[in-house]
């Protein structure tokens, strides 16, 4: 068993094993005081897959169960599956002292991790990633959030969970395309600052091993910087590119998907500035083929530019941007929209 703690609002351990998710109920057992009520969130997909064998583990472990399942994709992660979860959970009478279990990917565990953050001004509530996008970031480090019509992720909380339960062997169901998906956020760890992290996946490696070193990655950023002020802008490497290019497709292109386009952009652009290598390009495009993800999308440079220039991350007139400067180092640039606007449209130009 490999278990990594976060400190950062709420200090609570990632365990990763396989099989884990039918200690599910011990886990969480162990963070309240029973007779206490669990709400299992998960989608239809999640949840005729792993609904009973967590079901009856919370049970086993004396909890009363209760389950909010919701029609499965990013579609579902809006204010109204919000409002009637909270009814639900009004309706069974839910008080401060009872809890939810977020068991899907990052679309269950942002929404549900928002309901716990929002319902009675916030109760517990532990994470069960079933995706590897999120084993590898969502269901650590607190951002839980809904889209709005006007953009994606746009209503939320920075909320931590009381423990993340993630159990390797539920991605043995998960489709090739989703799995990919996942490994678009783990190169991106790579590409931050883990050169080494880089190397293993050309290798033979084991995927819980590959969970742990980016769930490292990333509590050793909440832990310093929580609230996104900071070094967590890290994170972004690729996101604000990739944000524009989910939201120019109707959020048809999946997240991992447009973060692994908005890389390879960004690098693009970086050495069309003269800050990058062309060699960092190679290894990221290699990585992301043999991971069976695009390198490009059919997008003008206007459209993305558009569509990214409404993200959250910017202040004003400027946003920071994480460039990469070589194979696993990356920097974080403060630029003005206008800069950011004429870095990326270099990438078009002949
Ligand atoms: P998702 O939750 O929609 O899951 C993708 C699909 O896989 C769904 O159809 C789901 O039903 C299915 N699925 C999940 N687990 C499965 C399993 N084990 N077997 C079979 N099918 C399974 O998508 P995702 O890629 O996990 O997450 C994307 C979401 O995460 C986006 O909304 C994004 O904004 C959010 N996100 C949040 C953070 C954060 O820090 N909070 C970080 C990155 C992404
Ligand atoms: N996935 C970005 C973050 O957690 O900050």
């Amino acid at each position: 068993m490999k278990t990594v703690t976060v400190n950062a609002s709420r200090t609570y351990d990632i365990t990763i094993e396989r099989g884990l998710i039918t200690s599910s109920g011990d886990i969480a057992a162990k963070l309240t005081k029973l007779p206490c009520k669990i709400m299992i969130v998960s989608d239809s997909t999640v949840h005729a897959i792993y609904g009973e064998k967590v079901s009856q583990s919370f049970t086993k472990a004396g909890f009363e169960v209760y389950e909010y399942i919701f029609p499965a994709g990013e579609a579902s992660k809006n204010v109204n599956t919000l409002a009637d979860l909270w009814e639900e959970m009004a309706d069974k009478h839910f008080t401060r002292s009872d809890m939810i279990a977020a068991l899907g990917g990052g679309v269950v565990g942002d929404l549900a991790g928002f309901a716990a953050a929002t319902f009675l001004r916030g109760i517990q509530y532990v994470q069960i990633p079933t995706t590897l996008l999120a084993m590898v970031d969502s269901s650590v480090g607190g951002k839980t959030a809904i889209d709005l019509k006007g953009g994606k992720n746009l209503a939320g909380a920075f909320y931590q969970p009381s423990a993340v339960i993630c159990d390797p062997d539920t991605l043995s169901t998960l489709p090739a395309e989703t799995y990919s998906d996942g490994m678009a956020e783990v190169i991106k760890y790579g590409m931050i600052n883990k050169p080494e992290l880089l190397r293993t996946l050309q290798t033979e490696y084991d995927v819980a091993d590959v969970i742990e070193t980016c769930v490292c990655a990333k509590r050793d950023i909440v832990n310093e910087d929580e609230h996104d002020v900071g070094v967590r802008q890290f994170l972004n490497l690729g996101h604000t590119l990739g944000h524009g290019i989910e939201r120019s497709s109707n959020y048809t292109i999946p997240h991992g998907r447009a973060v692994a386009v908005g890389m390879v952009l960004i690098t693009k652009a970086a050495i069309k500035a003269g800050k990058c290598t062309e060699e960092t390009l190679g290894v990221l495009e290699q990585l992301l083929v043999k991971n069976g993800l695009p390198l490009s999308i059919d997008i003008t440079a206007e459209e993305l530019c558009d569509a990214a220039l409404n993200d959250k991350k910017r202040k004003g007139n400027s946003i920071t941007v994480v460039i990469p400067v070589s194979t696993g180092n990356s920097v974080l640039e403060k630029m003005s929209i206008e800069e950011l606007n004429t870095l990326v449209k270099g990438v078009w130009q002949a």
